[in-house]
């Protein structure tokens, strides 16, 4: 199977098109409602936005409006990343403060230390952030931590900046690398994406562009677990294998059979597995957003396993449905302990957020008896065509009902 375009990388590359009045097209683009609410942000600012079978056509031209309001940014966090974009083309920008989620309080803190660096003015009232700033000069800014969030929003807020800018402690996941070469192609000058230290150029005047995101690589892993907790044998395209490094180092690890190729992966389960301990880290480490789907592999592996989750503070709030199918984890603060101790048992069970989702489809797979899951939202959210694209695997897995709600 083919996975989609990075959810995480087309959010960012969709705020950096308000970078230029020009017109700006995105393909390998997934369906997915975070898109779709990303689209209603970039309308509501003014840009006009059409979806052109996989690829969406942007053309910002003259922004009406800086503010990006709660009651979409609080459908989707994603949506701070127009922030920089904002500042840098009008000089102001007004976003709702995004609130905590189910993976932890999610602070933005590092956005706007950075972005006082380049000069901006930061005001919080009344549950929005104001950045003002039409001076904006490049800087030296050293983050705390690698944030994806905090280093894109720099990266777009300097690329108009009087002078040169350096990012030291980045983040380096592909996404960023994705979102430097989509700037690049717009006309900016950037250099080091993907290592620690990401040099931009400023006083860019940036036109439109075309431009293919990169492959999403939590949705290949995913795919990838769901073929080993169920002993299965799947080919998986449209992703670079590198970006999998360490899961794919720990698939073999725990036993199961990977096969790099150029355009992606062959994964084959056997059952035949161990257990091993991992710890989430920003990338190249073990990506929190797989930390939920490896849980349900660690529970059909004997023995017990530790997973340290470094990234977010809360993100074990899923172990307790997984322990409704027969899972045995047991937490301790940012520690799981992972006995696995026999098969799972299908249940009724709840998506507490995006992975967590998929992770409870990938435990429904590999329990016996059937699973039916609530709260699917959450993982339509970032998974484009979820179950028909594990059916087309032969999975046997469908949409049962309609939602009044959120759900379709
Ligand atoms: C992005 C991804 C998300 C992924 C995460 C880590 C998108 C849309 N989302 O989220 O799927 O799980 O990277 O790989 O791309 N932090 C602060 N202050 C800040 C910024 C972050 O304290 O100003 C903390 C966060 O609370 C979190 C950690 O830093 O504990 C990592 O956050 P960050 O890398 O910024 O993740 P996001 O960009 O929000």
């Amino acid at each position: 199977m083919r996975v989609s375009g990075a959810k995480n990388s087309v959010l960012k590359l969709m705020a950096a098109s308000l970078l230029t009045p020009d017109e700006c097209i995105i393909s390998n683009v997934p369906n997915i409602t975070d898109v779709q609410i990303m689209m209603q942000v970039l309308r509501t600012l003014g840009a006009e936005v059409e979806w052109e079978a996989d690829h969406l056509r942007i053309r910002p031209g003259d922004l009406k409006s800086r503010k990006a309001p709660y009651h979409l940014v609080r459908r989707m966090r994603a949506s701070i990343a127009v922030l920089g974009p904002l500042l840098a083309r009008y000089g102001e920008a007004m976003v709702a403060i995004p609130g905590g989620c189910n993976i932890g309080s999610r602070k933005i803190d590092m956005h706007l230390k950075g972005l006082v660096e380049l000069g901006a003015e930061i005001t919080s009232e009344h549950g929005y952030v104001t950045a003002r700033g039409s001076n904006l000069k490049g800087a030296h800014i050293i983050l705390d931590f690698p944030s994806v969030g905090a280093t894109e929003n720099l990266m777009m807020a300097a690329v108009k900046a009087d002078g040169n800018t350096t990012i030291e402690n980045a983040a380096r996941e592909p996404e960023i690398q994705d979102l430097a070469a989509f700037l690049g192609s717009m006309g900016a000058g950037i250099s080091g994406a993907g290592s620690p230290i990401v040099e931009i150029e400023g006083n860019a005047d940036l036109h439109g562009t075309s431009h293919a995101s990169v492959g999403d690589r939590i949705e290949a892993g995913t795919i990838a677990i769901a073929a080993a907790v169920t002993s299965g044998d799947v080919e998986i395209t449209g992703i670079n294998p590198s970006h999998l490094g360490l899961p794919l180092e720990k698939l073999r690890e725990i036993g199961v059979e990977v096969e790099e190729n150029r355009d992606g992966m062959h994964i084959k389960g056997n059952g035949d597995y161990r257990s091993v301990d991992l710890a989430t880290l920003p990338f190249p480490g073990f990506p929190t957003d797989l930390q939920p789907q490896i849980m349900v592999l660690l529970s059909l592996a004997p023995g017990a396993g530790i997973v340290t989750e470094n990234v977010f503070e809360s993100r074990f709030m899923f172990v307790d449905e997984l322990n409704r199918m027969g899972c045995d984890i047991t937490i301790e603060g940012h520690h799981a302990v992972v006995k696995g101790d026999g098969p799972l048992s299908g249940a009724e069970v709840c998506a507490t957020d995006l992975r967590a989702g998929a992770a409870l489809v990938l435990a429904g797979l590999a329990a016996q008896g059937q699973t039916d899951l609530l709260d699917i939202h959450h993982i339509d959210r970032g998974y484009e065509k979820f179950e028909e694209k594990l059916s087309g695997l032969g999975a046997d897995i469908r949409r049962a009902a309609v939602d009044e709600g959120e759900e379709f």
